[in-house]
């Protein structure tokens, strides 16, 4: 199967100018060509910044509105983000769905605004410790990225990230029976749901405490396209590791 590795940062709510020293790092250790894409999601207000401090670089965006303009205080459109430079958003993330109260549904509608936009997106499930613990994760996350899908299931424009609520931010990473088990029965969700070929080159990304020590691991399971990270994007040093683990 060729599909290209994507090893994507999340930067959620950490970075100021000061820091955009490890954009242009990063994406000098991502420069070579060799089979994996790399892209960093960054807080608003230093998309155009981190675009012009790392050209060629794919910048992204954490959220989306659902509405291409309008009377939504505080929010962003995906003309927006496009405006200044961003390439990919990530939408459904699991902070977002308990902080913000989105839904499935506000996912896709995201998701779909994202593309509609010109934006590429990252669309994110992942089950919590009880859902795990019942024994009802496979089940709860293929439900739930299958409704969270936009209407165009393009695996061109679009990627999955699995992100177990359990093991973000906590060091804690699933065992790799677990995460093998889940991203297959994904991929095969998405054959039922949306014809072999689409399942075939959707990419599939894990997320939750990866490092440069666990990542070569996971990206050597033959459903596991690549990485969503968190804590380990916000510096080169620990960053560029992981990119390494995706090239060999
Ligand atoms: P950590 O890598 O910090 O666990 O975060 C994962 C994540 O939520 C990425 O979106």
């Amino acid at each position: 199967m060729a599909r290209r590795m994507l090893v994507a940062g999340n930067w959620k709510m950490h970075g100021v100018r000061s820091d955009l020293g490890e954009i242009t790092a990063i994406s000098m250790a991502a420069e070579t060509e060799n089979g994996t894409d790399v892209a960093v999601c960054v807080p608003f207000t230093l998309i155009e910044r981190a675009v012009a401090a790392a050209p060629g670089f794919v910048i992204g965006a954490q959220d989306v509105h659902a509405s291409a303009k309008g009377a939504h205080t505080g929010d962003i459109s995906a003309a927006m983000l496009a405006d200044v430079g961003a390439e990919i958003v990530i939408v459904g993330h699991s902070e977002r769905r308990a902080a913000h109260h989105e839904t499935n549904a506000d996912t896709a509608a995201k998701a779909d605004a994202a593309l509609a936009g010109g934006l590429d997106v990252i669309v994110c499930c992942g089950e919590s410790l009880e859902v795990r613990e019942a024994g009802k994760a496979v089940a709860t996350v293929c439900d739930q990225i299958i409704a969270s899908l936009p209407g165009t299931v393009d695996p061109a424009r679009m990627a999955i990230a699995y992100e177990p609520i359990w093991a973000i931010g906590t060091g804690k990473v699933a065992q790799p029976s677990d995460v093998a088990e889940m991203h297959a029965a994904i991929r095969a969700r998405l054959a039922k749901e949306h014809g072999d070929e689409t399942a075939a080159n959707m990419r599939i990304l894990y997320g939750g405490s990866v490092k440069g020590e666990n990542a070569a691991e996971l990206f050597a399971m033959e459903d596991v396209d690549g990485a969503l990270v968190g804590g380990a994007s916000l510096t080169a040093a620990q960053f560029v590791p992981i990119i390494d683990a995706a090239k060999n």
